[in-house]
């Protein structure tokens, strides 16, 4: 078994969709400084060379190629190439998504389906694609979930209910899949730092002040706290672990954590 130090990764392969960018390419630098080599995929391919090309320069290895998750199709065929050029996979990461702030009256049918195409069913179709390029037994499968997914929220009724499925996919799949020594995880970060969701959730300094306030430990996360997470899921380390999600999310999942006034006492 491996101790956790830096060449924990060294030589696996792993592929992250929606790594182009933000929580997701975290991962992979992350991955990268760990010995991994990174196949990266979104649908811009201009966004995967500049990915790829910061690893690269940082001293990793990274390839990246473009598909739309929601094109089963295309993903396998995504797979397929990463297979020919470095092996089979060990690690997935399963991170690509939409989001808009919308509030469902106003939601036409196709803005709520797209979502649930991106996340919940683009999430399927990366980890059953991915199913028969896996290094069995050892793999380990993580999606990136999110607190929407177990607490309701105003105005994301689609990625709520995308997330839930992620969820539920997560456990159902890890329970399948188990007996062959596929690990199938997920991470639910909270608001974290300098991404395009919180741009989206929350885009105005006051609004960010706000999503703080509430959160128990009142600050939003960072990239590397998610990208360390997904290194232990990663790892041998958590090879006793399938078919959880684990929070790391300041406590968002906990709800409102603002403290009122208490009342006098009686
Ligand atoms: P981001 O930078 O926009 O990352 C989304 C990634 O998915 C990009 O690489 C994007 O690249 C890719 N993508 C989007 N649609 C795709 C599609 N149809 N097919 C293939 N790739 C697609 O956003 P982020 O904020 O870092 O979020 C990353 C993950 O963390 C998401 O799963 C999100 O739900 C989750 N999350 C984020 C937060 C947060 O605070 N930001 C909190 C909780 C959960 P292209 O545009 O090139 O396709
Ligand atoms: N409010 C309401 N509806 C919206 C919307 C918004 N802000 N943005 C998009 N939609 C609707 C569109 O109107 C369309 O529905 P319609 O055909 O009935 O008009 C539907 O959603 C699809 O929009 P489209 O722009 O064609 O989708 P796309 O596949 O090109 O892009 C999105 C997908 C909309 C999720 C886009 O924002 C995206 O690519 N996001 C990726 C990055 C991201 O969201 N990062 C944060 C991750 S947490």
């Amino acid at each position: 078994m491996n101790a956790f130090r830096d060449d924990v990764l060294a030589g696996k392969v792993v592929f992250v969709a929606g790594g182009s960018s933000g929580i997701n390419l975290g991962i992979a630098e992350h991955f990268a400084r760990h010995g991994a080599k990174l196949a990266l995929l979104s649908r811009s391919q201009d966004k995967l060379d500049m990915a790829v090309a910061g690893i690269v320069a940082a001293g990793g290895e990274a390839i990246g190629i473009a598909a739309d998750v929601r094109d089963f199709a295309a993903v396998d065929a995504a797979l397929i190439q990463v297979q020919q050029h470095f092996g089979n996979i060990d690690v997935v990461i399963s991170g690509a998504a939409g989001n808009f702030v919308a509030a469902a009256k106003d939601m036409s049918a196709n803005g709520f389906k797209t979502v649930i195409d991106i996340d919940l069913i683009g999430t399927f179709n990366v980890l059953r694609a991915a199913y028969p390029y896996l290094n069995k037994p050892g793999a380990s499968l993580i999606s990136i979930t999110a607190p929407q997914a177990v607490k309701a929220a105003v105005y994301q009724a689609h990625v709520c209910a995308a997330k839930a499925g992620i969820n539920m996919l997560t456990q159902c799949l890890a329970m399948e899949w188990g007996a062959e020594g596929i690990r199938v995880n997920a991470i639910s970060p909270g608001p974290i730092a300098d991404t395009e969701g919180m741009a989206r959730l929350a885009p105005t300094p006051e609004m960010e002040q706000k999503v703080k306030a509430r959160l128990a430990l009142r600050d939003y996360g960072s990239k590397r706290d998610i990208a360390d997470v997904a290194l232990f899921l990663a790892s041998d380390n958590a090879r006793y672990i399938t078919g959880t999600i684990i929070d790391c999310d300041g406590g968002s999942k906990l709800g409102d954590a603002t403290l009122p006034e208490l009342p006098p006492r009686r």
